[in-house]
């Protein structure tokens, strides 16, 4: 097939490799400012590429449109697709406007305005969260007391968990209306306009929070996988990594699958694999998000270790219009992502090492220093990443306690103090 990427999140490029290396024909439209960095790997996977398109602003609908119709023109584009977020709206409208197979373009357009998202829920009769998008300070507040604190303030189209706050008092709420309204700083530019569209105001959903990856072709759903966050036990808004299969007893996990199911189905969600973001509160499922793309982050790594397949691959099958598409593969024990978190400000030791975690029998994987630009003798902020590491345990819980036993060697190691202990 002739596949043509509009730009990638970091993760996703893997994406792109496997598509070069099976031998399809492959378009890529390249950011200027992309959000992956130039690393000899992703040069080397772009370098692979049939067609390069370079510098452009792919998040500008007629950019992404004439650079899509002049290619197609050239030689005919069987599918197109976005894995960076920011995206995915410009690549919906070039679809209609081109008549190129992707994604159901209202379905997407649907989907990265989280309000629209909730009435299309509403409308279906499915389980959703109270919400009102609000102008201005004044609206925020009273929406807020129509809907009853706490409450969640956050941009109704962004992403990263950008500027998302709990407000638990009007002053609260004040404050995170200022911050969704004018708190910019943070966000690169040319996602200012998704992300100027008034202050999404939402009832406050408490249970555990678990990621549904679904994959969808011709009316029928593939659920890669469930995936929980750790959470800090001392601040619960600080995610601490995610692991693959969720916790949740099974009953639960496959209410959350049929859940999301109905939710795509609700929105016409119709071709790709998605990113639904669902609280389990004592009502059921209800969504928080539905992301128009893979996972991202380190959750597609962590999906290979647990299951020993690619979601990837899975990605391709499911838009190749000539492929089959595999069943999900098991998943072998509970693997999790941890992030090796600065629980202050400080100064790492001037012998700092990951050694020992990497030596540990359950690690996988371990992400160093350098990426995250860290090393001996370096300064970090409270909160700041140090490093990642990616292990394997039997279950859960015995996930849980390796890697707080890592963690405690690492305080050691490092000479700083971390972020230890999960939120249940
Ligand atoms: N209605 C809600 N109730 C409880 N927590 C929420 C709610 N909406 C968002 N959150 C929390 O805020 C985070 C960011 O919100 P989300 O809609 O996922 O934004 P983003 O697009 O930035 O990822 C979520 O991961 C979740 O922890
Ligand atoms: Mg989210």
């Amino acid at each position: 097939m002739h596949i043509a990427f509009v730009d990638s999140n970091p993760a996703a490029l893997e994406a792109v490799r496997l598509a070069t290396e099976a031998g399809h024909r492959v378009t890529f439209l390249q950011s200027a400012d992309p959000l992956y960095p130039p690393t000899e790997q992703n040069l080397r996977i772009l370098g692979a590429v049939d067609h390069l398109v370079d510098g452009l602003a792919t998040t500008d609908a007629d950019a992404v449109t004439a650079a899509l119709a002049a290619r197609h023109a050239e030689v005919p584009i069987d599918v197109v697709t976005s894995q960076h977020e920011m995206s995915t709206e410009a690549v919906a409208h070039a679809c209609r406007t081109l008549g190129l197979r992707g994604t159901n373009p209202d379905a997407v357009l649907t989907a990265r305005r989280k309000d629209r998202c909730r009435e299309t829920l509403d409308r279906a009769g499915l389980a959703s969260a109270r919400y009102a998008l609000a102008a201005d300070e004044a609206e925020v507040l009273a929406a807020a007391e129509r809907i009853g604190y706490p409450v969640i303030l956050k941009p109704p189209s962004g992403g990263d968990s950008l500027l998302s706050y709990v407000a638990r008092t009007p002053g609260e709420a004040a404050d995170g209306c200022r911050g969704v309204l004018t708190g910019l700083d943070a966000v690169p530019a040319g996602w200012h306009g998704q992300f100027r569209r008034g202050v999404l105001v939402e009832e406050y959903l408490t249970g555990p929070l678990v990621s549904v990856e679904l994959g969808v072709k011709d009316g029928e759903f593939i659920p890669y996988c469930v995936s929980g966050r750790f959470r800090w036990a001392q601040d619960e808004v600080v995610e601490l990594g995610s692991y693959i299969p969720s916790n949740l007893p099974p009953e639960q996990r496959e209410a959350c699958v049929s859940y999301a199911v109905e939710v795509c189905r609700a929105l016409g969600l119709d071709l790709g694999v998605f990113h639904l973001e669902i609280i389990h509160t004592e009502r059921g499922p209800v969504l928080v998000e539905v992301n128009p793309r893979v996972m991202g982050g380190a959750l597609p790594t962590i999906y290979k270790h647990a299951t020993g397949t690619d979601v990837f691959t899975g990605l391709l099958q499911i838009l190749d219009p000539a492929a089959g598409v595999d069943a999900p593969a098991p998943t072998d024990g509970c693997v999790g992502g941890r992030k090796v978190m600065a629980r202050h400000g400080g100064t790492l030791d001037a012998a700092a090492t990951l050694e020992r975690a990497a030596r540990h029998p359950d690690v996988l994987q371990v992400v160093g220093f350098d990426s995250y630009r860290t090393g001996p003798g370096r300064t970090v902020a409270a909160g700041q990443i140090v490093a990642r590491f990616i292990l394997r345990g039997e279950d859960h819980l015995s996930v849980v306690r390796a890697a707080e036993q890592i963690l405690h060697a690492l305080e050691e190691d490092l000479g700083i103090e971390l972020m230890i202990g999960e939120k249940d």
